[in-house]
């Protein structure tokens, strides 16, 4: 089997990832910081050396600001709905993940916010200039995807953070595809809440997830409980990152997320970013020149793209071509909407979608030769049975 679906989720991981996992999970899994014993007091030590690896690789000063959730839908919801106030007016753009649109779209339906929806250009990029062209007096929030799950754009998130910060808006980022990617820096971006996931490029499991909340914000907390501190407030802690950690963590979730992480670190977001891009780049050289492939996104001399290639076969359903790649080569990718259904709306592949191809760091050079043969060899058949 070749996987070519690390957008979804990236595997295998490091085998770091299994290996402390696997000896946490049987030696010394226990509760962490809620007894006292040493055990505990190990498995907190572990958490607490997770969340400062994270910080660290964010560019967070202060490690406590970055809490634990699920993954990075988790992280949105609770940015999203611990934040915005009835007569809220949020700028985001039609390049969303459903992470990002469902929570806004719900509150606006119910009434609560108003929302903006900037467009990219036709290649995926979004304008800053048109992110400052929608502030209204009423403007909180800009809610911006760092790298499409789609096209793999990267957004100007710099140049974003900036001009919120300059006109006193929060920044939202969703860093679900490029954290571990792409450097991401919350103090020079200027970047106010930063949701991430564990289980993509970060290498960890799933489960796993976080958000960074900037000094200037505070955020309702729409996960109330025990703290294993504090206990006889009656209500949440202040303290962060209690104030928005209600229950227990999943601490073997994030003692893999530390061993992803720190590999992430050792080997570098460069090299693996760049390892990614080279295989994209060789895939459309090799098919970019045949007529019966659309491919969408940048061009393969683009700096600023993520390991992601979305494409279809011309008159052929992409859910068909994904499965005959599965049943007949052996190849695992994503075909469909992606979660993503304004971007698709942006790129003319609505309602069928895409084929997504997303090889990861242990993806080879080969591994992408074979796709695109497959690929060919799918479209021949398709010309054949249709003469
Ligand atoms: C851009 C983007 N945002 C958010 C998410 C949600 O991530 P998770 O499913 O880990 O919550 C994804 C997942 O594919 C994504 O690609």
């Amino acid at each position: 089997m070749i996987y070519l679906d690390n957008a979804a989720t990236s595997f295998p991981k490091p085998s770091e990832v299994y290996g402390e996992m696997d000896e946490f999970f049987r030696e010394r899994a226990a509760n962490p910081g809620r007894a006292g014993y040493r055990l505990s007091t190990e498995a907190e030590k572990g958490i607490e050396t997770t969340r400062k690896v994270l910080a660290g690789l964010f560019g967070a000063r202060e490690p406590q600001r970055l809490v634990f959730t699920l993954n990075a839908t988790d992280a949105i919801n609770m940015a999203i709905k611990g934040l915005l106030n009835p007569g809220d007016h949020v700028i985001t753009t039609t390049l969303e993940h459903n992470a990002v649109t469902r929570p806004l779209n719900s509150l606006e339906r119910q009434g609560v916010i108003t929302v903006t929806r900037v467009r990219p250009s036709p290649q995926g990029f979004v304008d800053p200039g048109d992110i400052k062209g929608s502030i209204t007096p009423k403007t909180r929030l800009v809610a911006l995807v760092h790298a499409s799950n789609v096209l793999g754009t990267v957004q100007p998130i710099g140049d974003v953070g900036w001009l919120a910060r300059e006109k006193d808006l929060l920044f939202l980022v969703d860093a679900a595809q490029s954290a571990g990617l792409w450097p991401i820096d919350v103090e020079g971006q200027c970047i106010d809440l930063l949701a991430f996931t564990g289980h993509k490029s970060l290498l960890g499991p799933p489960g796993t997830g976080g958000l960074y909340v900037g000094g200037r914000v505070e955020l309702r907390p729409w996960r109330e409980g025990g703290t294993g501190v504090d206990s006889q407030n009656p209500v949440q802690p202040e303290d962060m990152p209690f104030r928005l950690e209600g229950g227990t963590p999943n601490f073997v979730g994030l003692v893999g997320l530390k061993a992803g992480v720190e590999f992430v670190s050792r080997t570098g977001t460069d090299k693996i970013r760049r390892h990614g891009q080279a295989l994209i780049s060789q895939l459309l050289h090799t098919l970019g020149d045949d007529k019966r492939f659309t491919l969408y996104g940048p061009p393969p001399e683009a700096e600023d793209r993520s390991p992601i290639l979305s494409l279809n076969i011309k008159g052929m359903e992409p859910q068909v071509v994904g499965t005959i790649l599965d049943e007949s080569f052996g190849i695992a990718v994503r075909s469909g909407l992606h979660c993503a259904p304004g971007t698709h709306k942006e790129i003319g592949s609505f309602p069928q979608g895409t084929v997504r191809i997303s090889p990861g760091f242990f993806n080879t050079g080969d591994d992408v030769t074979q796709v695109a043969l497959a690929l060919k060899e799918i479209a021949s058949s398709m010309a054949e049975s249709s003469r």
